[in-house]
């Protein structure tokens, strides 16, 4: 399995869950690789060739964030670049009301299913004329259609009732309208799930409201980047929220949440949204029970109220969550 702590808190959010995945029973051979400033500082260059080699080996990796930075300087995301490589088309982000998190609503129980691999991440941006900068949108009915078949799937999969597509067809009617026309050809196909849709900014109002209502999000690329994020806060924050890249060969799995630089190196970051994109990866390389062990420990722990970092609004460090559940594991 290739394991990349990336930048930032990385290295210190990925150390706590590979020890945490080891101690619930996970057997891994981890295949340790660099990327992103990590490896930019070393090699110079973000993507070396060697990363690139393990995941196609070993087909399931295990990542922290990677630094982009914003703006012109330096080099294009990381993130995106891996994506493309590997067709990680499918991007799942579960969100959940967790025990003894304070959060104005409870009973929140949500997939957003973002589409990974094009709408204005594509990068392909230019200046026209000084002062004017075109940045340019690709849909495909291609990766419509998947991601569409995708989340149907999954619903169907873990039992949700609901499919709601996210857009802002009324102004792109040429891109968003050809990913709703997607939506709803692959929604004929699964009569058993109800389907809808949403404009993106009533969408959001809605989630904030009453997001309990929500099941399965789908969503184009930019859409669901922000609306994640949007929905990590009705939990309790990025600290928590796990997510994992799908493709057809290779599936990567990674927190929501980025390098934190204002926390990074001070061994305060909340490990947990590392350890419950674990908990995915074990599933998805077939070892439930180890993901069941680590799930319920964390949710133990979450639910003591005791061991929690500041995020949370506690006081404890990295390390301290990871000796806690290494405990609750050891019962
Ligand atoms: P961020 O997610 O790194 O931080 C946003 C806020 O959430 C900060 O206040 C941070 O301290 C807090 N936070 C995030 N994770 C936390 C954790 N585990 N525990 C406690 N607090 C946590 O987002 P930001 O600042 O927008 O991005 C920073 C860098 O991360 C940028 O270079 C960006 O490109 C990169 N990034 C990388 C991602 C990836 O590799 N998948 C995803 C998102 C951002």
């Amino acid at each position: 399995m290739t394991l990349i702590p990336g930048d930032g808190i990385g290295p210190e959010v990925i150390a706590a869950a590979a020890r945490v995945m080891e101690a619930a029973g996970g057997r891994f051979r981890w295949d340790v690789q660099k990327a992103g400033k990590a490896a930019f500082d070393e090699c110079g260059t973000p993507i070396p060739d060697a990363l690139i080699r393990s995941i196609r080996r070993n087909r399931v990796g295990f990542k922290g964030p990677l630094e982009t930075q914003v703006g012109r300087v330096g080099y294009r995301s990381v993130n995106v670049a891996l994506r493309k490589t590997f067709d990680l088309y499918a991007n799942v982000r579960p969100i959940r009301t967790l025990p003894g998190v304070r959060s104005p609503f409870s009973g929140v129980d949500l997939i957003v299913v973002r589409e990974n691999t094009e709408d204005v991440y594509s990068g392909i941006e230019h200046q026209i004329a000084p002062g004017v900068v075109e940045s340019v949108k690709v849909i495909t009915a291609r990766a419509s259609r998947r991601i569409a078949r995708y989340a149907f799937e999954l619903a169907g999969r873990e039992r949700r009732r609901r499919v709601t597509s996210i857009h802002k067809a009324n102004i792109m009617k040429l891109s968003d309208g050809l990913f709703l026309a997607c939506a709803r050809q692959v929604a004929k196909r699964h009569a058993r799930i109800k389907y809808d849709e949403l404009i993106v900014d009533n969408a959001c109002m809605q989630l904030v409201l009453r997001p309990q209502e929500f099941d399965v999000l789908l969503l184009e690329n930019l859409y669901g980047d922000i609306v994640s994020d949007l929905c990590a806060g009705l939990v309790g924050g990025l600290g928590l929220v796990p997510g994992a890249n799908i493709g057809n060969r290779v599936a990567i799995f990674e927190a929501v949440h980025g390098t934190a630089p204002d926390i990074a190196g001070k061994g305060v970051a909340n490990p947990l949204a590392a350890i419950f994109s674990g908990v995915m990866l074990l599933r998805h390389v077939g070892q439930p029970a180890a993901a069941d062990r680590l799930e319920r420990a964390a949710l133990r722990l979450l639910a003591e109220r005791r061991t929690r970092t500041r995020d949370l609004g506690g006081t404890a460090t990295t390390a301290q969550v990871t000796e806690r559940l290494e405990a609750l594991l050891s019962r």
